[in-house]
């Protein structure tokens, strides 16, 4: 099946495509059967969504189409093969935008249709943590306990095996990121917010203002909540009946209460992700999305790993955001000769109705959902 290019991956057959359109992120990423990623582009729409905060779905959607297919030549051209060099297509089809997965398909289907070759949709949650085995490998032990922290998701996983999770808490109301971000946006900062209330804290007092650690010390539930701590900074900043010309705090007011902010919120997730150790008895932590970036929290779960004796496995920084590298979780089903077709259809929304047990065990992709 390969072919010779002077490369050492050749003997283990051909690469795998990867695409990804979620959310506000357009990738795609070419990836070895032996999980050595070839390339890996992402064009992202920060500068897009900038001016709302926040990410608009209907122009995610037009943006991946226009970005989508010189996104995939160019991973494709860098991986240096050409189309007829990659063994099957892969795409994230749970959970994202509706309209944005649609974009992600359509361009896998027409590429599996054109090259005659395997298409297999994997979910976009299980690929954050599925990011860790990239850089760690097989020094990855199952199960563990599985973080992710992004803009849409905050969830804890006990992760049974790269596409068997099973979910065990997350957050009740906003994402972590998504606090992040709306936190950036109450302290006049821009968009994304993590890197903006990171970069801001780096200069404040964690200290200088006590905000809360919603559910922290609920030593019961898994779960998590960020909105409280939003509202709390939202009134340190504009105090109910403030008068409406009060400016935003500026230096050193600003970067502690960025600071303050960001250690309640890391402190909260920390802790819970310690009660998923302790309540699990798992000696491995993988983490992943985008808020695994932050190195408060990168920090603060090394920390705790060493205290445990757990190690703890974290992608590079480039691997915690969307990416489409993450999506070499698809050679799991690959390898056992998986090929969805073209009949393959996205699903939007995590499904919480089912059994929670079996939340991300829907990996596998049910079709015409
Ligand atoms: O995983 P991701 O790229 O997209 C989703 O799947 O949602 O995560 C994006 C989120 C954004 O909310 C962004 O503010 C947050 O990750 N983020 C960070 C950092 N870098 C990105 N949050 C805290 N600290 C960071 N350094
Ligand atoms: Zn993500």
């Amino acid at each position: 099946m390969g072919f010779a290019c002077g490369r050492e991956w050749y003997t283990f057959g051909m690469p795998l495509l990867a695409i990804e359109t979620t959310c506000d992120e357009t990738a795609a990423a070419v990836v070895t059967r032996g999980r050595e990623v070839l390339s890996s582009v992402v064009a992202s729409q920060e500068q897009l969504h900038a001016r709302w905060r926040g990410v608009v779905p209907e122009l995610a959607s037009r943006a991946h189409v226009e970005r989508i297919l010189p996104v995939i030549d160019e991973a494709v051209a860098r991986a240096g093969i050409g189309f007829a060099g990659i063994e099957a297509v892969a795409v994230a089809v749970t959970p994202g935008l509706v309209g944005s997965l649609l974009v992600g398909l359509a361009a896998a289907k027409g590429i599996a249709a054109t090259f005659r070759c395997p298409i297999v949709g994997y979910d976009h949650v299980a690929a954050h943590l599925y990011a860790c085995r990239l850089t760690h490998g097989d020094a990855i032990r199952y199960p563990s306990v599985g973080l992710v922290a992004s803009g849409g998701h905050t969830s804890l996983f006990l992760v049974r095996g790269p596409l068997e999770l099973d979910r065990l808490g997350g957050t009740i109301d906003d994402a972590a990121g998504e606090a992040f971000d709306k936190a950036a946006a109450i302290l006049g900062l821009g968009y994304p917010g993590g890197p903006e209330i990171e970069r801001v804290a780096a200069g404040g007092d964690p200290r200088a203002h006590r905000l809360p650690r919603p559910l922290a010390s609920d030593r019961e539930r898994l779960d998590l909540s960020f909105s409280g701590l939003k509202t709390a900074l939202r009134y340190l900043v504009r105090p109910p009946g403030a008068p409406a010309d009060l400016p935003t705090p500026q230096g050193r007011e600003r970067a502690d209460l960025a600071a303050s902010f960001q250690q309640a919120a890391i402190d909260a997730i920390v802790a819970k992700v310690d009660l998923a150790l302790a309540k699990t008895g798992c000696r491995c932590l993988l983490v992943g999305g985008g808020v695994a970036a932050n190195t408060l929290l990168r920090d603060s779960l090394d920390e705790l790993g060493r205290r445990r004796g757990v190690p703890v496995f974290m992608p590079p920084r480039s691997l915690c955001t969307d990416n489409a590298a993450m999506g070499a979780i698809a050679w799991e089903r690959l390898e056992q000769g998986a090929d969805d077709g073209l009949a393959l259809d996205v699903r939007p929304g995590t499904d919480r109705s089912a059994a929670r047990r079996s939340d991300v065990r829907s990996a596998e992709p049910r079709q015409g959902v």
